[in-house]
């Protein structure tokens, strides 16, 4: 199969890529769509053998769930139950954060396939924020399901070249929408009512660019358990199992400078959060590759924008090992770390 690429930098150009995008997905198809979070590999939700397309293009196994992408705000409406003990708290969440790097788990009405939820009874809902994509989702006026368009437990991509890396020959169509403004993951989370006091809970199953700080007027934030055991069986989200993220390269996240002793003869990449001396990293050794997240005082969002294309780049050098400084543990840090701990080899 010949992968086709369409570009949107002017008006004419966008018009078409929209077209061809929107015919694409009404003809049963995939097609890899920007994002403001990650590039996704979309394909009409309410269609099985659509949906089946995006399993067979990323090699994904059957038991890992998709997003779904709505053309307006209340299209969670058509797909998912609101059930009434939390409705207050979707409400506003969906009004302030879509569109945006936001998914809400919430039970699934029948009309949506089982092969999209791979049998659970929720589903995961979002907008997205991208203009090219909102474009897109609105003109095709239905559900769009579309997880990241990597091959299953690669590194999520953030530009156009990144997905043809991994998809060029499998899928028919790549919208280029330049490089993804976020560039990590939409946040997930699952609302419960409160257990005591007037507070519902919101459980963040997978940090990402709304952070707990955003969250946390909305209810008390309460972060998912890792449980590896747990997650192999009967994943809550198969995308907290280990081993996921992965470049090709080996990979490993320190917890100090001190644990890094290298070997004679190895090549050695680092990836830096912001590149300074003082924090033990940058002089350590002779790296023969740096990649800086957030050069200077170092802000968190401004490394998330970075992260896995620095790490795509670090990849594509043939070095030995890449060697990752530990990102802050707040805001967007707590995503960025929590995906080095499952690319590195030795957690
Ligand atoms: O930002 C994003 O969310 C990107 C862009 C393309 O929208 N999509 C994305 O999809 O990251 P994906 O499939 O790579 O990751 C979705 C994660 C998976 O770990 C999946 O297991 C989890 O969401 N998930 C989806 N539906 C779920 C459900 N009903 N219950 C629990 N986890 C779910
Ligand atoms: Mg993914």
């Amino acid at each position: 199969m010949v992968t086709e690429i369409l570009h949107t930098d002017n008006e004419v150009d966008a018009r078409e890529a929209v077209n061809r995008a929107v015919a694409t997905l009404q003809a049963g198809d995939v097609v890899a769509l920007p994002t403001e979070t990650v590039y996704g590999l979309g394909a009409d939700a309410l269609d099985p053998a659509a949906v089946e397309k995006i399993f067979e293009a990323k090699e994904r196994p059957h038991f890992d769930p998709l997003i779904v992408h709505l053309p307006h705000k209340n299209a969670y409406l058509e797909i998912a139950e609101v059930p009434s003990e939390v409705k207050h708290t979707i409400v506003q969440l969906v009004e302030t954060f879509w569109p945006g790097p936001l998914t809400i788990l919430l039970p699934k009405k029948g009309i949506v396939p089982d092969i999209v939820t791979a049998g659970l009874p929720t589903i995961g809902v979002r907008m997205s924020e991208h203009p090219v994509f909102k474009r897109i989702a609105r003109s095709f006026g239905r559900p769009i399901a579309a997880p990241s368009a990597n091959r299953f437990g690669c590194l999520s991509p953030t530009s156009a070249e990144a997905v043809l890396d991994q998809l060029e020959g499998k899928i028919p169509l790549v919208i280029n929408g330049g490089a993804c403004s976020r560039g990590l993951e939409s946040t997930i989370v699952k609302v419960l009512p409160p257990e005591k006091g007037p507070k519902p809970i919101i459980e963040i199953i997978r940090p990402g660019p709304i952070t707990e700080e955003d969250l946390k007027k909305f209810g008390k934030v309460v972060f998912a358990e890792r449980n590896a055991a747990v997650e192999d069986n009967a994943p809550e989200a198969p995308g907290q199992l280990l081993s996921h993220y992965a470049p090709r390269t080996r990979l490993r996240l320190l917890d100090n400078p001190s644990d890094f002793s290298p070997e004679e003869g190895k090549k050695y990449g680092l990836l830096s959060y912001r590149g300074q001396e003082k924090d033990g990293y940058i002089n350590l050794h002779d790296w023969d590759e740096i990649r800086v997240l957030s050069p200077g005082s170092g802000r968190v969002a401004e490394a998330g924008i970075r992260f896995f294309s620095s790490i795509r780049e670090l990849d594509d050098l043939f070095l030995d090992e890449i060697i990752s400084e530990p990102m802050p543990d707040r805001g967007v840090g707590k995503a960025m770390l929590e995906k080095l701990r499952k690319a590195s080899y030795e957690s």
